[in-house]
Parts: structure tokens; C-alpha cells; sequence
């Protein structure tokens, strides 16, 4: 039986004071919840993350990282870093990463390589948008993006990751991907990897990720394969992101 786990992605949001206010009710409200819980907040929180939420049943993780362990990569941060402030997890391959900061499959292989050497979970975001899906290619691109860590990797890493189907065209838009189709693809991805080793694929949590809501997020959870969620902008209030975690516990 696969744990849920629910993690919010502030992206850039976010200030000492409005995360102090939000911390504080995200961590007596999940307290005893038998899902785990994250928080994914910019860079320059984590610290402060550290500080409010040790002891606690939430866990932390960056964002994104640098695929290089040290050296004259201005603005990067190393998963070693991210380490040294408590972090559990780090997103790679967010769409919105890929889409505007131009990262490539090889890229995030790197990047997802980088975190499981400092011992960090990579959640590996995946998914299609709207002009891929209207042209059937669905389930083409998916399978490529988790091939490039599989190739790179190998199937044993999935075992010490979590992966995130994200579809673009339901990301802040307030479309969801249907549970239907959110469990299509995440069947797909879990049958991918059940092809390279079915234990792995049995113990692999796969997250949606797209406009979840506390409306729909006990719908989408419910099904076979959707292991919780990757929550952008429901993650920053807090009622909505505790709604969410009651949801998938
Ligand atoms: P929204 O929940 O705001 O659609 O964002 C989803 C997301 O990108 C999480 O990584």
C-alpha cells in the first residue's frame, strides 16, 4: 500500500511574514495525518522553513536544483546545499521549468541524478500540453520524459523517487485533467516502469498535479494509481491546502 503524499509548490510566492502565518496552520493542521506531507517553497525560505517546521510532520523541498555539485555556476544552488537546510525532496523537471527556462530531458536527468547522490527524493514532473494532447501524443511524450531518467538512471533509482503527472494545459488554468484521464496516464507511466521491474512500479508513487482543488482533490485521489497531489496555487492558503491533505489521508 503506497503512502499518499501531498506537496505544495509555492513557486514564487511567498514573504517571511505571509509564510510564518501559512506554516503555522499547515503544521497543526496535518499533525497525526497519516499522509505525508511537503512544502516546496523559493530558495531563500528555506531556512526559514527549517526553522518552523523541524519536529513536525511536514517535510520541505526546493524547487529545482543545479545538475553540478560546486563551482562558477552563478545563481545555482547544489543539491549538497539543499541538504545542509533539511530539505527531503526537490522538483525537477517542473513544466515551467522546461517551458521557460529551456530545460531538456538530458537536463533533468542530470538534475534528478545530482539530487539522489546528495540523498534528496526527486518528484520528476511530467506531462503534455493542450497541442500534445489534441494530437494524440499523450502518451508519447510522457513515456519519453520518464525514459530519459530511466535510460540515464535506471529503474532501480524510481525506487528512491516520486514522480509528478502534470499536464501543462490544467496547470493554473483551473482545468483539471478528469480523474479518468489523470489515471489513463498515470497507469500508463506505472505500467512503463512495471515493464523494467514490477516492484519498483508497485511502490512508485505517482502524484497529479494541475488546478487540484479541495472540490476535486478526494475524487482524483480516489483512484488506483493517483498516489496524492503536487498543489500550486491551493498550496498558499491555507484552509485549501489542509482541505487537500484531509483528502488524500
Ligand atoms: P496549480 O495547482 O496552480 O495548477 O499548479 C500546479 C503545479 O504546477 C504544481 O507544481
Amino acid at each position: 500500500m503506497r503512502k499518499k503524499l501531498v506537496a505544495g509548490n509555492w513557486k514564487m510566492h511567498g514573504s517571511l511574514q505571509q509564510n510564518a502565518a501559512l506554516l503555522e496552520r499547515i503544521r497543526a493542521g496535518v499533525s497525526g495525518l497519516a499522509c505525508d506531507v511537503a512544502v516546496c517553497p523559493p530558495y531563500p525560505y528555506l531556512g526559514q522553513v527549517q526553522g518552523l517546521l523541524s519536529g513536525s510532520d511536514v517535510a520541505w523541498g526546493a524547487q529545482s536544483l543545479s545538475e553540478h555539485s560546486a563551482g562558477a555556476f552563478t545563481g545555482e544552488v547544489s543539491a549538497a546545499m539543499l541538504v545542509e537546510f533539511g530539505c527531503r525532496y526537490v522538483l525537477v523537471g517542473h513544466s515551467e521549468r522546461r517551458a521557460l527556462y529551456g530545460e531538456t530531458d538530458v537536463a533533468v536527468a542530470a538534475k534528478f541524478e545530482a539530487a539522489q547522490r546528495a540523498g534528496l527524493v526527486p518528484v520528476l514532473c511530467v506531462g503534455e500540453t493542450l497541442a500534445e494532447r489534441e494530437a494524440g501524443l499523450t502518451g508519447d511524450v510522457v513515456a519519453r520524459q520518464v525514459s530519459a531518467i530511466l535510460d540515464c538512471s535506471g529503474v532501480v533509482a524510481m525506487a528512491s523517487a516520486v514522480v509528478a503527472y502534470e499536464p501543462v494545459w490544467a496547470i493554473g488554468t483551473g482545468l483539471t485533467a478528469s480523474p479518468e484521464q489523470a489515471q489513463a496516464v498515470h497507469a500508463a507511466i506505472r505500467a512503463q516502469v512495471a515493464a523494467m521491474d514490477v516492484e519498483v512500479a508497485k511502490g512508485l508513487r505517482i502524484l497529479y498535479g494541475g488546478s487540484v482543488k479541495p472540490q476535486n482533490a478526494k475524487e482524483l485521489f480516489g483512484r488506483a494509481d493517483i498516489d496524492g497531489g503536487l498543489i500550486g496555487g491551493a498550496a498558499l492558503v491555507a484552509d485549501d491546502f489542509l482541505a487537500i491533505c484531509l483528502a488524500a489521508n
